[in-house]
């Protein structure tokens, strides 16, 4: 029985691991999974629930009311926390400044990789986060590791969240934002972000998006034969 592939990409806050999975999930026809997507919808419900982090029945009824789908549609990820589109909610700072937080908490995350689990038993996946490598799938055959300075990844979010219209917003506090959550994100208990054994690293501070696209292209080329990977791909949910 063949088993689906798993493309995971693993690294730091706002290092373009998603504009890189997209790409590449759209070149090898494989659905794109936004793993962060999930524990900030999540964290978005805690938020609007007032869900006491530190109550661990709180935690578990509030995961219990939580179902999260995605719609692809174009490449692009719509996600949906109990119906309702929530994707460009969960990008503003109130989710950023507590996402890791709840995505430290055991249950989130024990229930959250249960699903991600169950989507690659249907479908060749490129998926993005911190543990995709090491405790989602830690047999991915194709592991990558991202990274960037700090600043530049700074600037990049800061960039986006001004495009997409958000004026209030300053370099400094996003700087600040994503640097707190390297650190919370690096040193939690549970599944920290650590670069797997056999990842590749990829650091785009000075690449562009064709480079990194390119490189990652190579690799998984490198490890595996194009007459295994199929187009899986379809406007679909998941
Ligand atoms: O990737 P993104 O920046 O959207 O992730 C938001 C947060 O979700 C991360 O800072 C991290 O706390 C959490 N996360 C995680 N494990 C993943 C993906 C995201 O803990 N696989």
């Amino acid at each position: 029985m063949r088993t689906n592939l798993v493309v995971a990409i693993d690294g730091y806050s706002s290092c373009g691991k998603s504009t890189i999975a997209k790409a590449l999930a759209k070149k090898l026809g494989f659905i794109y999974v936004d793993s962060g997507a999930m524990y900030r919808a999540v964290t978005l419900y805690f938020l609007r629930n007032q869900v006491d982090v530190h109550q661990e029945a709180a935690v578990a009824a509030a995961l219990a009311q939580i179902e999260l789908n995605f719609h692809a549609r174009d490449y692009q990820t719509h996600i949906t926390l109990n119906g309702e589109e929530v994707s460009e909610e969960i990008r503003q700072m109130p989710v950023a400044n507590f996402v890791s937080t709840v995505a430290s908490l055991k249950p989130v995350r024990v229930e959250m990789v249960r699903q991600q689990q169950q989507m690659a038993a249907v479908k060749n996946i490129v998926m993005d986060g911190r543990d995709i490598g090491t405790a989602v799938f830690p047999d991915a055959p194709v592991k990558l590791f991202m990274t960037a300075d700090p600043m530049v990844r700074a600037q990049r979010r800061f960039d986006e969240l001004r495009s997409k219209g958000d004026q209030q917003v300053s370099l400094e506090e996003v700087y600040e934002s994503l640097k707190q959550r390297d650190y919370a994100d690096t040193t939690r208990v549970e599944s920290p972000l650590i670069q797997a054994a056999d990842a590749v690293v990829l650091d785009n501070t000075y690449l562009s998006p064709d480079e990194q696209l390119e490189f990652a292209f190579q690799l998984i080329r490198s490890k595996q034969p194009a007459e295994e990977v199929t187009i899986t791909y379809r406007d679909t949910t998941y």
